[in-house]
């Protein structure tokens, strides 16, 4: 007989893996893909390049939590986690697949992040690399809760490319609070662990902005000259209208308030992710 244990499951659902998602990218014939803007386009083409490596560096902490795990109410989620991101993984192998045959060479670069990563996962403790785990997790739906929230629909953008980040986003909506929950089933919660939040996301957040910035720079010297006007084009986008990246900011920052709660916009996240669903 299985004892169900107490825990903390605030996913408001039954996740579900859509192991069907395919997308063929065969007809996307440059990477500059969105508002034929260098900026924007290798923007998200650095946001796909790095997502096998920290998807990677999620699935590993969660698999080691899950014998932990059994007979929880958690135990479906962990695995669940594990098999959306699984997909993204695949999914974004194939779109970065894609960049490499239009002649985008990004390995120097990820290489250097792999080790980074392998480093870190080395010398902290299964509690540390989970509350790595969360804050990124909280960074990455922050920018997806921005991009669906905001005007993507508006963005000209190709459409294979803006199916595989549209179904990411949603995704990524949909288990915001997997990890967290796991976290606080094992360690609990409270200011000590609030502030061990706040030391790894700075940290995370280092790390991953650098890498993304770093990558950026490479593909934009690997790509066109940029026209007059794209970089304030860019800077608008991820600043003013719609604001990704002040968007993103705000909810970052939402998380460190002692009122925070993953669902707290329960009927806006659960519309945005179904509006999201039927035209991904
Ligand atoms: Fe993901
Ligand atoms: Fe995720």
């Amino acid at each position: 007989m299985t004892t169900i244990l107490q825990s903390i499951r605030s996913t408001p659902f039954e996740l579900q893996v859509r192991k069907e998602t395919r997308f063929d990218f065969s007809s996307l014939n440059t990477a500059i893909h969105t508002e034929d803007n260098v900026y924007t386009s290798h923007f998200f083409n650095a946001l796909s390049l790095v997502a096998p490596l920290t998807e990677g560096m999620l699935i590993r902490a969660i698999r080691k939590a899950q014998p932990m795990l059994e007979g929880s109410e958690l135990a479906n989620d962990a695995k669940a986690f594990i098999g959306q991101e699984a997909i993204h993984t695949r999914e974004h192998r194939a779109f970065n697949k894609r960049l490499e045959e239009l002649g985008l060479d990004a390995k120097a670069t990820l290489e250097e992040m792999e080790q980074g990563i392998r480093e870190i996962e080395a010398t902290k403790s299964l509690q540390e690399h989970l509350a790595i785990v969360v804050t990124g997790e909280h960074i990455i739906y922050s920018f997806t809760r921005a991009l669906l929230a905001s005007s993507h629909h508006h963005l000209e953008q190709h459409d294979t490319v803006r199916a595989l980040f549209i179904w990411h986003a949603l995704e990524e909506m949909e288990h915001q609070s997997v990890c967290d929950d796991i976290y606080k089933h094992l360690y609990g919660k409270g200011a000590e662990h609030r502030l061990l939040y706040f030391r790894t996301l700075t940290s995370t957040g280092n790390l991953l902005g650098g890498i993304v910035v770093k990558l950026i720079r490479s593909l934009l010297a690997q790509s066109r000259e940029p026209k007059k006007g794209e970089l304030r084009e860019f800077i608008n986008w991820l600043v003013r209208t719609p604001g990704m990246g002040t968007i993103a900011t705000k909810e970052i920052i939402g998380f460190f308030s002692p009122r925070f709660n993953h669902w707290s916009r329960l009927e806006e996240d659960q519309k945005l992710i179904s509006i999201h669903l039927k035209s991904a």
